[in-house]
C-alpha cells in the first residue's frame, strides 16, 4: 500500500511521518520511503533494532544501488546485519558500518529518525512511503 507522506503539513517542526510505529517489527522487514533531495527523490528505509527505529539511505556504500533483496528485506536470517543484494556487503544493523565486503569500514548514510505518538518520523522531506 502506498501513501503520500509529503506536504508542508508534515514538516511543521522538520519531521515527517514515514509509517505507523506498529508496522516496524523488531529486526523484521524494513519500510521503504523516499526523501526529497536536489536532483530528485532518494530511496531510504527504516528498521527497528533493539527497540529503536533506525533509518538510512537505501544506497550501498560500494555502489549507490538499493540494498534490499526483495522490497523491504534488508536483514539476514540472524537479524543482526544488513546485507547488500548486489555484491554482499555486510553492515552492522545497529550502526550501519560495513563490517565485510568491498566497502568494509564505510557506512550507510543515516537519516535522523524517531518514534513519537505512535508514528515513525524522519527529519527529512518524505515524498513517498511504501506503507
Ligand atoms: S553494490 Fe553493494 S556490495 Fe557492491
Amino acid at each position: 500500500m502506498s501513501t503520500d507522506g509529503g506536504g508542508a503539513g508534515d514538516l511543521a517542526d522538520g519531521w515527517a511521518r514515514v509509517c505507523d510505529a506498529g508496522q516496524l517489527a523488531e529486526r523484521g522487514d524494513g519500510v521503504r520511503f523516499e526523501i526529497a533531495a536536489r536532483g530528485g527523490p532518494i530511496p531510504a528505509f527504516v528498521l527497528r533494532i533493539d527497540g529503536q527505529p533506525l533509518a538510512w539511505l537505501n544506497q550501498c556504500a560500494h555502489v549507490p544501488v538499493e540494498l534490499d533483496w526483495t522490497p523491504g528485506r534488508f536483514l539476514d536470517d540472524t537479524g543482526t546485519v544488513i546485507v547488500c543484494a548486489t555484491h554482499g556487503a555486510v553492515y552492522d544493523a545497529s550502526d550501519g558500518v560495513c563490517v565485510g565486503g568491498p566497502c568494509r569500514g564505510k557506512s550507510l548514510q543515516a537519516v535522523p529518525c524517531r518514534e513519537r505518538d505512535g508514528e515513525i518520523e524522519v527529519q527529512a522531506t518524505v515524498v513517498k512511503s511504501e506503507r
